[in-house]
């Protein structure tokens, strides 16, 4: 993984968020620097899903409510209206969720989607974005990527989608890239190239990302921090090798054991 840059790219400080009067995120302080990667793991219903929507800005309005500052770059992202969050989405943070065959839209190519993402923010020609899409699929070890381009959702593998998909969501370069349990979906061999794809990513762009896992194993390979939460607490932050080390919460200690059980099993 990538050394981390003394640029701070993200703070959130105190935020708190309310699905009507429930509170799901409670005084959440987190702190990220440019080329950082941070692991948030938690048990299911604890918030990170939501933590992670907090931050682009998809949090569902009928229902939250949202206080505190979140804080990318000089943004206040808080006080972004909605309208120009087009600017801030896909551009300058990224985000990639843990099935890509439900969100590639199925009756379009993988190169449509490359297109009409490109051209929300650039007044590029097809041609050309093409041809930046097959330097990247290069870069990132995509083989045959004329034959993916032309490809349907359906006609790829779930691993293969799930590359694409990241792929798309780093084609314009966003300093962060958010990842929700990227690779639950997927059998072995695609987590652990799905995996090297974000290391890629890190080490080639200084991509800052945030993910979200049930795999200690994957946080324990990328993360330079990892970041507990409990039902909307964050009780322990700490670099890597002190969380998975010397755990100071009980807590922690169960949610490891739990997990380091279950990838046994
Ligand atoms: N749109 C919504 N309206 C009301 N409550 C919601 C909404 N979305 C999520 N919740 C509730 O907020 C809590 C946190 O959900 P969230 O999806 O953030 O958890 P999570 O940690 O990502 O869980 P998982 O590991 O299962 O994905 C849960 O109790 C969930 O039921
Ligand atoms: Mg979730």
């Amino acid at each position: 993984m990538n050394n981390i840059e003394h640029k701070t790219l993200l703070t959130l400080q105190n935020l708190d968020v309310f699905y009507k009067h429930q509170q799901i995120l409670s005084k959440v302080n987190l702190s990220l620097k440019q080329g950082e990667i941070l692991g948030i793991i938690g048990e299911s219903g604890c918030g990170k899903s939501t933590l992670l929507k907090s931050i682009i800005g998809i949090l569902d309005k009928q229902n939250a409510t949202i206080q505190g500052k979140i804080t990318y770059q000089d943004l206040d992202l808080l006080q972004i209206k909605s309208d120009n969050w087009s600017t801030i989405r896909g551009n300058k943070i990224g985000m990639i969720f843990q099935n890509a065959q439900d969100t590639l839209c199925p009756i379009r190519t993988i190169k449509d989607h490359f297109i009409e993402t490109v051209q929300q923010h650039h007044k590029i020609s097809k041609q050309e974005i093409l041809q930046q899409t097959l330097i990247l699929f290069d870069k990132l070890n995509l083989k045959n990527g004329q034959d993916i381009l032309n490809s349907y959702p359906f006609e790829l593998s779930g691993g293969m989608c799930q590359r694409v998909e990241i792929a798309l969501s780093i084609i314009l370069k966003p300093a962060l890239l958010l990842a929700d349990e990227p690779t639950s979906a997927l059998d072995t061999i695609s987590q652990s190239q799905v995996i090297k794809e974000l290391l890629l990513i890190n080490q080639l762009f200084n991509t800052s990302i945030i993910i979200v896992t049930h795999n200690i194993n994957i946080v324990k390979k990328i993360a330079h921090n990892i970041a507990i939460i409990e039902q909307g607490h964050i009780i322990e932050y700490a670099p890597t090798s002190q969380i998975i080390n010397s755990p100071k919460k009980s807590y922690t200690k169960k949610l490891l054991n739990s997990v380091l059980y279950l990838n046994r099993g």
